[in-house]
């Protein structure tokens, strides 16, 4: 079966150009004018994008007390109904739950989904068989290891732990992530706030203050330049933790920044109003800031010292939100974008200026394919890859409303958002997934991508070396 889709322009990372893309089976098959197939795509008016990644989801994932809302069949035709044909998800081994097992169960939730889909596996608790049942991970396709810097008592790793596994990433060829906040410090600052008898969800920014998130960020750079690795730090919200991972940059370190829709465009003051509930829904860690820190990310993503944009996709309902209603501390952390990211991003990044139709592609898809070893199967419009596209119209526009929403949870913190620019169709693997408005796929025809180790990072490994070869001083 081949498929033709003509009279668009292709967006690509590094260029833009008219052609048309000729689909066989699952894969790109060419490029070019004059093409015939089996049936045809018209993209007049349009313009073929790679397929967007989310880079960070939460798919039905046990966590403060509950499960987020959205399992792999909502939560991935949210996705590909706002154009996202692969998410990467965190698999969390419970405290004592050996790795493989985990990713087993992660493997079961998973066979729900309509589009392809990976992990990043999460390193919660440190001993010699999590260090060998990295390898096996690894082995498996899985070559990303998540540390929760935060949520003390549940999630959190301390430095030691920390470094012990960044150093086997570093073996491994393994590339470690982190959630960048000081837990001790918030642990302190939400005990504080909850003693002065400050309970709502205005208490959860004020205990994660932008200082938390960059003294943590800086931390994990230096241990994993010490660890002779590159280091991902997700949900990047500020800029202290922006600074930190630029000046690492400029110090030849390998560290890459991934903001947040959210981040992007939602602010503090989503904290402080009256309606508990509509601060309570926008919970999630890190906070969103001010508009100083907005703006600091966004000329991130235009400098190049953040490369990729996200939606730590982690959905509660309000229902499950009011967990926390006498206590902040209890307010499932987590909100939802899957769906909205690439609508979002080209509204407030594309239709302002700030970004070029090319690096909305880069951020959306292209860097973090190449970031996390997919490139060209993933991320790419080029003759073999996997023919994950999107066809984009710029001109179409809706507002965002939960009532038409594919997630499960009753809300959408972009609510009432204009957006301009919309998929009007998505392919995964080839197949039209979602076309005008509707979702075409079913439940279970997504696959696992299994990712492949990444070559040793020979600078920072010699950097390493040089601080570890023996240095006795001979003495009298
Ligand atoms: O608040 C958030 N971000 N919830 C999801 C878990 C995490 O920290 O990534
Ligand atoms: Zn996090
Ligand atoms: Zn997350």
């Amino acid at each position: 079966m081949t498929t033709l889709i003509k009279g668009g322009t292709i967006v690509a990372a590094d260029r833009s150009y008219i052609a048309d893309v000729l689909i066989e089976g699952e894969t790109i098959k060419a490029i070019g004018s004059g093409l015939a197939a089996d049936k045809t795509i018209d993209a007049t008016d349009c313009l073929i994008m790679p397929g967007g990644i989310d880079p960070h989801t939460h798919l039905d994932m046990p966590f403060m007390g509950t499960s987020s809302a959205d399992n792999y069949d909502s939560g991935t035709r949210a996705a590909i109904a706002g154009g996202t044909t692969m998410v990467v998800d965190f698999v969390i081994p419970d405290r004592g739950q050996p790795l493989m097992d985990a990713l087993k169960a992660w493997d079961k939730r998973a066979e729900l989904a309509t589009t392809d889909y990976s992990y990043h596996m999460s390193i919660s608790y440190w001993s010699d068989k999590v260090r060998e049942d990295m390898g096996a991970v690894v082995a498996h396709g899985v070559t990303t290891f998540k540390h929760f810097m935060a949520y003390k008592g549940a999630l959190m790793v301390n430095d030691e732990e920390m470094f012990a596994s960044f150093s086997r990433c570093a073996e491994l060829g393994a590339l470690p992530l982190v959630h960048a906040e000081n837990g001790e410090l918030v642990a302190a600052l939400q005990k504080y706030y909850l003693n002065k008898g400050v309970t709502g969800p205005e208490a959860h920014a004020l205990s994660r203050p932008p200082d938390v998130e960059g003294e943590a960020a800086n931390r994990a750079i230096v241990l994993a330049d010490q660890a002779g690795v590159p280091l991902y730090i997700v949900h990047v919200s500020c800029i202290e933790a922006h600074e930190a991972i630029a000046r690492a940059r400029s110090q030849g370190k390998r560290v890459y920044g991934e903001p947040l829709i959210q981040h992007l465009t939602l602010d503090e003051s989503e904290y402080f109003n009256p309606d508990w509930a509509h601060s309570a829904r926008r919970v999630m860690s890190p906070p969103f800031r001010d508009k100083k820190n907005q703006d600091d990310l966004w000329n991130g993503l235009r400098a190049g010292s953040l490369q990729v944009v996200a939606t730590d996709h982690c959905a509660f309902t309000t229902k499950q939100k009011e967990f926390g209603r006498d206590d902040f501390t209890k307010i499932p952390n987590g909100t939802g974008g899957l769906e909205d990211r690439l609508p979002v991003l080209w509204t407030y990044g594309v239709g302002t200026g700030r970004l070029t139709p090319n690096e909305f592609v880069a951020v959306t898809s292209t860097n973090i394919a190449r970031i996390l070893n997919l490139y060209p199967r993933k991320g790419a419009v080029l003759p073999g890859a996997d023919a994950d596209l999107v066809v984009w119209d710029p001109k179409a526009s809706k507002t965002i409303s939960a009532a038409h929403q594919q997630s499960v949870i009753d809300y959408n913190v972009f609510e009432g958002f204009k957006v301009t620019g919309l998929p009007r169709v998505t392919l995964s693997r080839g197949s039209v997934v979602f076309e005008d408005g509707r979702v075409l796929a079913n439940n279970g025809r997504g696959r696992f991508v299994k990712r492949a180790p990444f070559s040793p990072d020979s600078q920072a490994l010699a950097r390493y070396k040089s601080h570890t070869a023996p240095r006795a001083v001979a003495r009298a």
